[in-house]
């Protein structure tokens, strides 16, 4: 994919459903009692290896573009998969599905792509283990035997909502209470569907408290558009003078939205108009116009509001006056690709300044980037972040093996073209 510098972002734009809400409304509604009518569901790559998974399960789900519907089968109405379970690129599914399958009586076994076969899953092996789970191996393939659960009080070593519910799905299935007390709040789309769906589920700040269940009830789900896709585009305008683009429909739920908080450190001017609660979400359109951008800090519990975001605010901090330190981002090591050494090479190939440190990068921005052949290694936010690099840089750019973008976001290189 060629991406050429481009003179403006004006205009109004729609990015397509939120990833992690996408794959929780099709998980949760596969083990609802009733029919789940999703809209807005994200046709992407990962999400559909999670239909694919409950299909296998006996579960009827029908896909009309972005119009889903599940035909619940209740907490324990899943049936056991005729062939290993096959969860592509996607950690979430992989992740998730652990937490589902570890109390069923029936056993199961995962594997996904090369990345995800190199993705750590000791990380929900291990609390899984603590509540009675038999799970064989810390890397997929995993071996799963379905038996009784129990509750545990867990301390999580890690920010990470996805194992976070792992534990609080397999919590539906043990036989006692199961707290669960995260080191930074992460994202909490579960908690909240769950919760709509009737879960007997208490969240005090930090520390999240499940009891086992008998029935969960189907609720309808209108996905909002996700911030981590809204971010290119932001991004797109915020670089690029003379922009002015309304991003439209864009879930801003707390646990999600540093990106804005860090771009208002940036000195961006970016409006929120409209804020309603969809569903349970704060949902929001965003105006955003070209700014001066100078240099900041991110660290600490904003790290996990906007883990998916850094490689796109990493390429901001390039273009921005000042420095931007990076710090507590370890996790990106554990991502689709590495993507904290991705990064630092990616930007340095452009001509950026920057430095890798143990747990994230100094950048000194405000430097002339320009354009460069990059490889995406099969990374969506990278091929997205650095497109959005060669927009804003001088000359061309060459993103090889782009089409990764289909994980998250098919439309993504079509709606660039609609900025220019
Ligand atoms: C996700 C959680 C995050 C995020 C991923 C989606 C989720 O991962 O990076 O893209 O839907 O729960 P971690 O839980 O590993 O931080």
């Amino acid at each position: 994919m060629v991406i050429q510098k481009i003179k403006k972002a004006v205009g109004q734009i729609k990015v397509p459903g939120d990833k992690s809400i996408s794959h929780r409304a099709v998980m949760l509604g596969s083990l609802a009692n009733g029919v789940t009518e999703i809209s807005g569901f994200l046709n992407g790559a990962d999400c559909l290896s999670t239909i694919d998974c409950f299909r296998k399960m006996g579960i009827d789900i029908d896909i009309n573009g972005e119009n889903v519907t599940v035909h619940g089968n209740g907490l324990r109405g899943l049936k056991k998969p005729d062939e290993m379970l096959y969860t592509g690129n996607s950690g979430t599914t992989t992740r998730l599905l652990c937490g589902i399958l570890a109390g069923q009586n029936f056993d199961t076994s995962i594997t996904g792509d090369a990345s995800i076969q190199k993705r750590p899953m000791g990380r929900v092996v291990k609390p899984l283990s603590m509540m009675g789970a038999k799970i064989e191996n810390e890397y997929c393939p995993l071996y799963i035997t379905g038996t009784k659960l129990h509750g545990i009080d867990y301390k999580m070593p890690v920010a990470s909502a996805q194992v976070k519910t792992a534990i609080i799905l397999a919590g539906l299935y043990a036989d006692g209470e199961t707290v669960i007390h995260e080191i930074e709040k992460s994202r909490d789309h579960t908690e909240l569907m769950l919760s709509a769906m009737g879960a007997d589920l208490t969240v005090d700040n930090l520390d999240i408290t499940v009891k086992p269940t008998n029935d969960l009830t189907a609720v309808n789900v209108d996905v909002p558009g996700d911030i981590s896709s809204a971010a290119y585009f932001i991004a797109a305008a915020l670089l690029i003078p003379g922009s002015e683009l309304l991003i439209k429909n864009v879930g801003i739920n707390p646990t999600r939205d540093g990106i804005l908080k860090v771009c208002a450190q940036m000195n961006a001017d970016i409006q929120v108009l409209n804020p309603r609660v969809q569903c349970g979400e704060d949902v929001a359109d965003l105006l955003v116009k070209h700014s001066s951008l100078k240099g900041t800090v991110i660290e600490g519990a904003l790290i996990p509001t906007l883990i998916d975001e850094l490689p796109v605010l990493a390429v901001l901090a390039a273009f921005a006056e000042g420095t931007t330190m990076i710090r507590d981002a370890q996790e990106l090591k554990v991502k689709e690709s590495n993507r904290l050494d991705i990064m630092v090479h990616h930007l340095s190939a452009m001509g950026a300044d920057v430095v890798p440190t143990e747990d994230g990068m100094i950048i000194t921005g405000g430097k002339t980037l320009y354009g460069a052949v990059l490889d995406s290694h099969l990374d969506h936010r990278i091929a997205m972040a650095f497109a959005i690099a060669g927009m804003a840089a001088e000359g061309e750019t060459e993103i090889a093996r782009a089409d990764c973008v289909n994980i998250s976001y098919p439309g993504f290189y079509k709606d660039l073209e609609k900025l220019a």
